[in-house]
């Protein structure tokens, strides 16, 4: 057994040795060499480069596999990772037939083809040349790393779908993995944008999606439903605040880090998704303090405190979906996440069109045995406050 597996290691590591290896072994026209290479992890493709540290500058030759009709691309990001805030050298076939370059900024994942132009990067390109031989695109380029530094986010593509004669869109799959931080000093390489930020992006995610995506929905289920049934009051109370106490924190936490994490990508501001966090911190901030605020079960004002709670509550909460679903966008997890997310909305949506059809004919049958009693009704605000006249 175990001289199987020393072998089998032995065996994946040699593999493991060759596939790191492979790119030392490529050629380039023009007798062009490059002291460093990587076999990038996707798409079959492979970066070379020379790093100049006395101006900070380099040299790089990126080669991908594509049909001749396709496109291949390598990114610099300097602002962040992925394809939004990237820098790209875009090959493909011109009108003239030859290879063309162009030098392309991405700010969305939206793309329409007359936004793919050849202009200035955000950092100064002083060559670039493409080549197709033998089933693989060849871009060489000589740029200024951006601020001086050696350790960028990249990213690389390959692709057939063009429109009007330029590159557009990609598949999913590897191609939406084709990215890396890389070290052009030392040749290392690792996830792009670091571990950490995508681990804390993530940790947003799933803090914002559970505070309010899920506890605060199931907190207004509970004062809605549960304080019908007399036998739960108070106790439907103090289980809402509770849940919604809870809901507050996780949400705030996982808001504050969002808050961070926008303050450090300079240069790219999700603006929808920025501004609906802000309304519903403030939003949810009132509501929590409202609570000081308000007037006893009796007091003529209770009604107008009860209607004010009720539709800043709805808000929040119809907010709070729309700003996962665009979380969502931007993140972009796998899809089984935002499935998992529409599940358990969809579960608690279920929930409560059961529970509002069992406990409206509770409510009415007591509306309608006060109002009795009270010979139709003491006070205008009765009518009009059906479901909120049995608020503690
Ligand atoms: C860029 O960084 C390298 C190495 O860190 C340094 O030697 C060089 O002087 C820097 N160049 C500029 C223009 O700042
Ligand atoms: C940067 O330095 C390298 C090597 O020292 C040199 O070959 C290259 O021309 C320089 N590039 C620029 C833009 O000054
Ligand atoms: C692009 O950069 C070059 C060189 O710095 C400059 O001459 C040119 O005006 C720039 N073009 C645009 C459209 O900014
Ligand atoms: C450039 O580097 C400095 C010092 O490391 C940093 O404060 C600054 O944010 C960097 N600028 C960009 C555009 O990355």
């Amino acid at each position: 057994m175990k001289p199987a597996i020393i072998s089998l290691c032995l065996f994946l590591s040699l593999l493991h040795y060759s596939t790191a290896q492979s790119c030392v072994s490529e050629t380039f026209s023009s007798n062009r060499l490059y002291s460093s290479c990587n076999s990038l992890p996707y798409l079959g493709a492979s970066l070379h480069w020379n790093y100049h540290s006395s101006n900070g500058t380099v040299d790089v030759a990126y080669r991908a596999p594509e049909s001749s009709s396709g496109w291949v691309a390598w990114a610099v990001n300097p602002t962040g990772s992925g394809m939004i805030g990237a820098n790209a050298f875009l090959a493909f076939p011109g009108s003239n037939g030859a290879v063309t370059v162009y030098t392309t900024k991405f700010s969305s994942y939206t793309v329409e083809a007359s936004d793919v132009k050849d202009e200035n990067l955000s950092f100064p390109v002083y060559s670039k040349q493409a080549e197709y031989a033998n089933g693989y695109y060849t871009i060489f380029a000589t740029l200024e790393l951006p601020n001086n530094s050696t350790k960028l986010n990249t990213a690389w593509q390959a692709s057939t779908q063009l429109q009007n004669g330029v590159p557009n869109g990609h598949p999913a799959g590897d191609n939406l993995l084709s990215k890396n931080n890389l070290d052009f000093l030392s040749g290392e390489s690792g996830s792009a944008g670091g571990n950490s930020r995508l681990r804390r992006k993530n940790i947003h995610g799933v803090l914002n999606a559970i505070g309010w995506g899920i506890l605060m929905p199931i907190g207004a289920i509970m004062a809605r439903y549960v304080k019908v049934f007399q036998a739960a009051d108070p106790a439907w109370f103090y289980l809402h605040v509770a849940c919604q106490c809870s809901a507050y924190i996780i949400g705030i936490s996982g808001w504050g880090l969002g808050l961070k994490l926008g303050s450090e990508s300079v240069g790219i501001t999700y603006h929808k998704h920025r501004d609906i966090a802000i309304a519903l911190f403030c939003l949810a901030t009132v509501q929590v303090f409202a609570l000081l605020l308000r007037p006893n079960k009796e007091h003529k004002y209770r009604i107008y405190w009860n209607v004010y709670h009720h539709s800043v509550g709805y808000c929040i909460i119809i907010l709070s979906i729309v700003n996962i679903f665009e979380g969502f966008d931007i993140l972009d997890p796998a899809k089984k996440w935002k499935h998992a997310y529409i599940g358990v909305i969809a579960t608690l949506g279920g929930v409560a069109l059961v529970l509002e059809a069992v406990t409206w004919p509770i409510v009415l049958r007591r509306w309608s045995r006060s109002s009795e009693k009270s010979h139709h009704g003491v006070n205008g605000a009765s009518g009009s406050g059906v479901r909120q006249h049995q608020v503690v």
